[in-house]
């Protein structure tokens, strides 16, 4: 009798013990961290999906080429939860802010789908942008993680890639695409953080109507 009990108060200590680790833990989650290899490459962060969703674009172009019939595609963007809470504050992004991009083929029928799209398991890509300004000359980066299956690590595109090139030219916040990502643009406007080119690419836009 006195053993079991000895067991049983064992048992009751260990739960005491896990339910007052679990809330710090809870609390605390660990930072997203954004991590290179020796030779510069970065590691996959492989935990992006349960950082903070920002959008879905679905068959976006940024040319007018005619889209391929019967092929769709989605885009999902995430970022790290530390950069997405500075920038609630401030309306733009800190050092260190990892956005991860993610691409799935959209499909048409399946289960009881009879019309509309959803996203198919298979990845067809995923990308990194990031803010290093240690690292980079620009303070940002892109890192193709290629194919579905691929998880890294990545080497930085050169600074004067068609990535940097549009995402500086056309991104509405230190190039990034805030224009998109419909729960963020209004801190923007708020803080007042668009970049010129963009409020000038508006206004022209505006103006040509
Ligand atoms: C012609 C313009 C253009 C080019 C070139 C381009 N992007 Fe983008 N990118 C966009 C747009 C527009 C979005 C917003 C997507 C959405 O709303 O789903 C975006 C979003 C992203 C995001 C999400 C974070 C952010 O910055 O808003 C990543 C990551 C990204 N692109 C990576 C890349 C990489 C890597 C390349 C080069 C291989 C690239 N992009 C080239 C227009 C471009």
């Amino acid at each position: 009798m006195s053993r079991l009990r000895i067991v049983s108060v064992t048992l009751a200590g260990a739960v005491a013990v896990g339910l007052a680790a679990s809330p710090v833990s809870h609390a605390q989650p660990a930072a997203a961290a954004l991590t290179y290899t020796a030779d510069g490459k970065m590691v996959f962060p492989k935990d992006y999906r349960t950082w903070v969703y920002l959008s879905s674009g679905m068959d976006m172009a940024y040319t007018d080429s005619p889209a391929m019939a019967d092929h769709h595609m989605f885009d999902n963007v995430f970022v790290n939860r530390e950069a997405y809470e500075v920038y609630q504050q401030t309306g733009t992004w800190p050092d260190k802010t990892i956005f991860m991009l993610e691409a799935r083929m959209g499909q048409d029928r399946g289960s009881i789908n009879k019309k509309g799209l959803f996203q198919a398991p298979l990845v067809m890509g995923r990308e990194a942008h990031v803010k290093d300004t240690a690292r980079f000359k620009s303070g940002w980066a892109f890192f193709p993680f290629n194919g579905g299956s691929a998880s890294g690590p990545a080497q930085a595109l050169p600074q004067t890639s068609q990535c940097n090139v549009c995402h500086e030219k056309h991104g509405a916040v230190d190039t990034t695409f805030v224009q998109f990502y419909p729960t963020l643009i209004g801190k923007a406007q708020e803080m007042k953080t668009m970049s010129a080119a963009y409020l000038a690419e508006e206004k022209g836009a505006a103006g040509a109507k």
